[in-house]
């Protein structure tokens, strides 16, 4: 989705707001542009593309001069990508330069109203509507600050703006409404951002803009206010990521990367939340008191957060007993759900920012129901407004695909059935102190998934199955909910058909799809289904399709009986198992997509985190 980089200070700001925007490359973008204040004059150049297009066109940002700008890389949403409808946008009067995130709800009747009075509009956007009515008031009360002051309050929808007057050579303002914008703090120069990644270089001491919040600031001043107008002090945070967490550091592509971070990310999530062979949950309210109440638990989330939740269920279930529903976000505000204070809703999401996650949230609280968020970006609006916060520990996922994000989501949830499990007393001593020892291992084990033997398999039979043109994911139980996961990483970055099924559901259907040279993968790690998974495999085989099958080792030779290939994991507890099992189809789907010629960290059409509905 768009980002937004602005800086003001003494150093020359385009060449870094191309860096900063460079940094936000993998949110996903068709255009790009910065406008700089030089002199009393806003420069603007942007184009659609790539971002190197725009460095192309001003010699790397040396063409525009100014030590005060803002950028944005867009992702179209009114309008199609053009270098019109690219950001920055300016006022009729040439006085005001907006970036902006998010949608503008009403921008048709704001635009109705501003023509009626005589402006015009060259692009199709909702942010040159934001330009031209802060232009308007600009040249009504000749005060920036109360210009957008007045233009937000006619504002509907979700904005995270960057803004310039002609007229205030060394000034920014920034405004956060339900899009994601932080501000950071360098020796006599600051920054805004919508993302970490596009200022860590430059600052690790930032502060998070909360909802409504204005930040008005030059050089010498820095000003923040409430969306009461009030002017407010706001706390400084340093954010612990560290700078190479950003960079591919060697890697191909950060999906790559970002694979073999998972036992790094696994160990981050779970090592300080195990200790002495118990689950330690600090800060967290899941007493066997507070979930004596609790009639059902509601998983939210979208995509592959809602595959973790998927997971959840069948994990939440059998180890503690309480009725769970994994919901799609996208829907769940729509489905009237049937929610009170007793049910605990526990969110999920990366990045902390997705619209129908945080719109499921704030419902669920509308409802009454107690709610709870699994989230790794710090300071994110997910992690603020949820009651209470478990963050994964996965470090910047840059990748549009997830992978680390999703096995640290996981591993939390592991974390919290074990943790309410034994509050409840629903899981016996022994399996709990099992549970725990099996966490512990979990990354070392995710390790061994990761050696060079496996991964040299795993490239051998995507250079053998890239060529499909459909691939089926089966399993059952837990392997299910994985299949899912797998099936959307092979669409997401092969750009390669693929679908997810419960094994024993393709009888019901799906079917009649198989036929010579289908792909299917077929997971068997769930060992009492094991014989009943490959009866579906034979199935499959007996109409033609090429089976891949990822089992626990000990399983290794029946499955070879009956799939073409063989990819191995080691056996852990079964429910722990996907843990495992994801990696191989991680890295199956990115080798596919190697082989088929696919930008693997950009694919087409998608966006890191999604803040629009
Ligand atoms: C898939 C992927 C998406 C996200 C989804 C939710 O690889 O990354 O499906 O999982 O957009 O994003 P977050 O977790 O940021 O809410």
């Amino acid at each position: 989705m768009c980002g937004i980089v602005g800086y003001t200070g003494k150093r020359q700001a385009a060449p870094l707001l191309l860096a900063g925007l460079s940094k936000l490359e993998y949110r996903g973008y068709d255009s790009a542009g910065i406008c700089i204040h030089e002199g009393k004059q806003l420069q603007v150049a942007k184009a659609k593309g790539r971002l190197q297009v725009l460095c192309d066109q001003t010699n790397n940002g040396d063409a525009v001069k100014g030590t005060v700008g803002i950028g944005h890389t867009r992702w179209a949403t009114h309008g199609a990508p053009s270098d019109i409808n690219s950001h920055p946008h300016l006022s009729c009067s040439g006085k005001i330069a907006v970036v902006h995130n998010g949608i503008i709800e009403n921008e048709g009747k704001l635009r109705n109203k501003l023509t009626k009075l005589g402006l015009q509009f060259y692009s199709e956007t909702d942010t040159e509507v934001v330009a031209n009515l802060v232009g308007y008031y600009y040249g009504e009360t000749g005060d920036f600050l109360t210009a957008v002051r007045q233009a937000v309050a006619r504002m509907e929808g979700s904005y995270a703006l960057g803004i310039l007057c002609a007229d205030l050579p060394d000034t920014i303002i920034a405004v956060k409404k339900d899009s994601p914008l932080i501000f950071g703090y360098g020796e006599g120069e600051y920054f805004i951002a919508s993302d970490v990644p596009a200022i860590l270089k430059e600052t690790q001491t930032v502060s998070y803009l909360d909802e409504g919040e204005m930040v008005m600031f030059n050089p010498e001043r820095v000003q923040f206010f409430d969306a009461n107008g009030d002017e407010l002090e706001k706390k400084k945070e340093h954010i612990t990521w560290e700078l190479d967490a950003a960079e591919r550091g060697g890697y191909d592509h950060f999906m790559l990367k970002e694979i073999f971070e998972q036992p790094k990310a696994l160990r981050d999530t779970l090592s300080p939340r195990l200790k002495n062979g118990e689950v330690v949950l600090d800060g967290i309210d899941l007493s066997a008191e507070y979930l004596k109440d609790v009639r059902k638990i509601y998983l939210v989330a979208c995509g592959s957060a809602y595959y973790v939740s998927v997971l959840a269920k069948y994990i939440i279930e059998k180890t503690c007993r309480i009725p769970t529903e994994a919901v799609m976000a996208s829907e769940f505000r729509y489905a009237h759900p049937v929610i009170d204070e007793k049910n605990l809703v526990i969110i999920i999401s990366q990045s902390g920012e997705t619209a129908d996650t945080l719109a499921a949230l704030r419902e669920a609280k509308r409802l009454g129901a107690r709610t709870l968020a699994i989230v790794n970006v710090v300071g994110s609006a997910i992690a603020k407004a949820a009651d209470q916060t478990i963050y994964t520990w996965a470090g910047p996922e840059i990748a549009v695909a997830t992978t680390k994000a999703f096995s640290t989501q996981l591993a939390v949830v592991y974390l919290l059935a074990a943790y309410m499990a034994q509050q409840l007393g629903t899981m016996e001593p022994e399996i709990y102190a099992k549970w725990v020892q099996e966490l512990e291992k979990l990354p070392e084990m995710a390790e061994k998934v990761l050696s060079q033997e496996n991964v040299q398999k795993i490239q051998y039979y995507a250079s053998r199955y890239y060529g499909h043109h459909d691939a089926f994911y089966i399993g059952r139980n837990v392997d299910s909910a994985i299949c899912l996961e797998g099936s959307l990483k092979l669409k997401e970055v092969a750009y390669l058909h693929s679908e997810a099924y419960p094994a024993g559901e393709l009888k019901h259907g799906p079917i009649s799809l198989i036929e010579n040279g289908t792909l299917v993968v077929a997971l068997a790690t769930v060992q009492p289904l094991f014989d009943k998974t490959m009866a579906n495999i034979r199935e499959v085989k007996a109409r033609g399709a090429d089976v891949l099958c990822v089992t626990i080792e000990e399983m290794k030779e029946a499955a070879q009986e009956n799939a073409d290939g063989i990819l191995t994991i080691p056996q852990v507890l079964p429910e722990l198992q996907p843990s495992l099992s994801i990696i191989p189809l991680q890295l199956f789907a990115y080798y596919v997509a190697l082989n088929r010629g696919c930008d693997v960290d950009k694919p087409r059409n998608l966006a890191k985190s999604v803040t629009v509905e």
